[in-house]
């Protein structure tokens, strides 16, 4: 199975987490993309989505589903998105698509945080995928001297955020410790949203392998 076919089986199967009659929580990417297509397939119905991302609302809406703002939401039973690295506490990188933020918004109000990977994301330290880090655009060369002073590699990427910031990807760096690393670069003034999803990890992950989905349950 290639990479595409591992991302649509996950896809599919993250189907049974989702609760008819409730409002679902969507993330962003490709290995979501065929989550929604298969939720479609499905025809379970759901009342509305709340989404983290522009990329996925109008996929969402295209297809004919209502997306509500989380404001008018208390909460949210399950959440189901993509990770670009996941590793064996649950803690993951995100934000290979620029949507960490209102990523991490939304699963922090979530009960249940399914992640849906195809096994290449599965790593012992997070590190090798560049940590994305939303910043302020005024804010660009200074974080970037402050990631240097810490010993990382930054990348400013040609893109803007759904929220008008701008994304830095952070090489060289091994996460053994990701709550510790979160909560560091969190406190650097300038910075929105650090992709590290350590606090807020998952709580069940679909992972896609050569032999077949597997679930894993922290
Ligand atoms: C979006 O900003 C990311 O957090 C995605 O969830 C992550 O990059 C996974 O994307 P793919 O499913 O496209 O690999």
């Amino acid at each position: 199975m290639n990479q595409q076919e591992l991302k649509r089986a996950v896809g599919q199967a993250a189907v049974a987490y989702v609760k008819p009659g409730e409002i679902l929580g969507v993330g962003t990417g490709s290995t979501v993309d065929c989550f929604i297509d298969a939720l479609k397939e499905s025809g379970i119905e759901v009342p509305a989505c709340v989404s983290s991302s522009v990329r996925s609302t109008e996929k969402l809406q295209a297809l004919g589903y209502k997306v509500v703002d989380l404001n008018e939401v208390e909460r949210i039973s399950v959440y189901i998105d993509g990770a670009d690295e996941i590793d064996p506490s649950f803690a993951m990188i995100k934000g290979g698509g620029g949507a960490l933020t209102r990523e991490k918004i939304v699963a922090m109000v979530s009960d249940t945080f399914v992640c849906i990977a195809d096994e290449s994301k599965k790593v012992d330290v997070l590190g090798k995928f560049p940590l994305p880090i939303e910043v302020i655009p005024m804010a660009v060369r200074a974080v970037s001297r402050v990631i240097e002073e810490m010993g990382g590699e930054p990348v400013v990427r040609d893109f803007t955020t759904d929220n008008g910031n701008k994304i830095i990807d952070v090489h060289g760096w091994q996460m053994h410790d990701a709550r510790m690393w979160e909560e560091r670069l969190n406190q650097i003034v300038g910075v929105v949203t650090v992709g590290l999803f350590a606090k807020r990890s998952a709580d069940v992950l679909l992972l896609g392998t050569e032999q077949g989905v597997k679930t894993f349950e922290k």
